[in-house]
């Protein structure tokens, strides 16, 4: 099966620029993309951060725009969102018992977990005591079964001091939940708005730029905070025996000159 990853938006009220880029052009230059060279995915997720500060307006543009997106798209939230905002504009997306926007898909394959690790405004990831008690509940209800597992905020320390001061909160924790399953096969995460591969309690783990702007590996070398680096989203082919992960730069790509 295949499945599409693409994350952090960082959508803005329309006609805003952030960070000099229009975040709705690039998205919606992504999305349709996707739904041209992978329109026989089975379905897209976006792993949060899909507005830059909550705003109503940049979340109804999104509804909008995904209305004409071909893919069954799970939509999660991210340290930029507002839940409740996000949640007045998508009623449907799942909620657990309390009310977290986190919920679980099962096919052929297997289960696919799409986590709430939001906090706060602009903050560092929380996974606490009632989310952790759903998810270990996820992870029993798949017994035998593989599991894949989307989340914003990483549970461990990237190598980029900015983004690890904002992980997620007690990781730890979290690990001992994941420990409970043993064939838990990825997990993949936003957040840290770069293309990386980790390999964490045995489980390994993939991140992506956002499709705006970027956060660099060293801050020295743009000597800003954020930088402009390719966005990118994810095509990820699920087989029997292996999950792959291919890196697409459609922005930025262009035919060789063959001279
Ligand atoms: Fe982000």
């Amino acid at each position: 099966m295949k499945i599409i990853h693409i994350t952090d938006f960082h959508l803005v009220a329309p006609s805003e620029l952030l960070w000099g880029l229009d975040p709705r052009e690039r998205v919606d230059h992504c999305l349709t993309d996707i739904a041209r060279w992978h329109g026989d995915a089975d379905f897209c997720v976006i792993s949060g951060d899909l507005t830059n500060e909550g705003d109503n307006k940049a979340y109804a543009w999104l509804k909008q725009r995904l209305e004409d997106f071909p893919l069954n798209t799970f939509l999660m939230v991210g340290n930029h969102d507002e839940r409740k905002s996000f949640s007045v504009t998508f009623p449907d997306t799942g909620r657990d018992e309390n009310g977290f926007v986190q919920y679980a898909h099962k096919n052929d394959q297997g289960v696919f977990l799409f986590l709430d690790t939001l906090k706060g405004p602009v903050s560092e990831g929380e996974y606490c005591k009632m989310r952790r008690g759903w998810l270990a509940e996820q992870l029993k209800a798949a017994a035998n079964d593989p599991v894949w597992i989307f989340m914003h905020h990483p549970p461990f320390d990237i190598g980029v001091p900015y983004m690890d001061r904002i992980k997620l909160e007690e990781p730890e924790a979290f690990a001992k939940i994941l420990s409970g399953h043993g064939d838990i096969r990825h997990i993949f995460f936003g957040h840290v708005h770069r293309a990386a591969f980790v390999h964490w309690h045995g489980i390994p783990c993939t991140c992506l730029p956002g499709t705006n702007h970027q956060v660099p590996l060293k801050r020295e070398s743009v000597g800003t905070p954020y930088s402009v680096e390719p966005p990118m989203y994810g095509v990820v082919l699920i087989e029997e025996d292996q999950t792959i992960v291919h890196f697409e730069a459609c922005l930025d790509r262009a035919p060789a000159d063959m001279g």
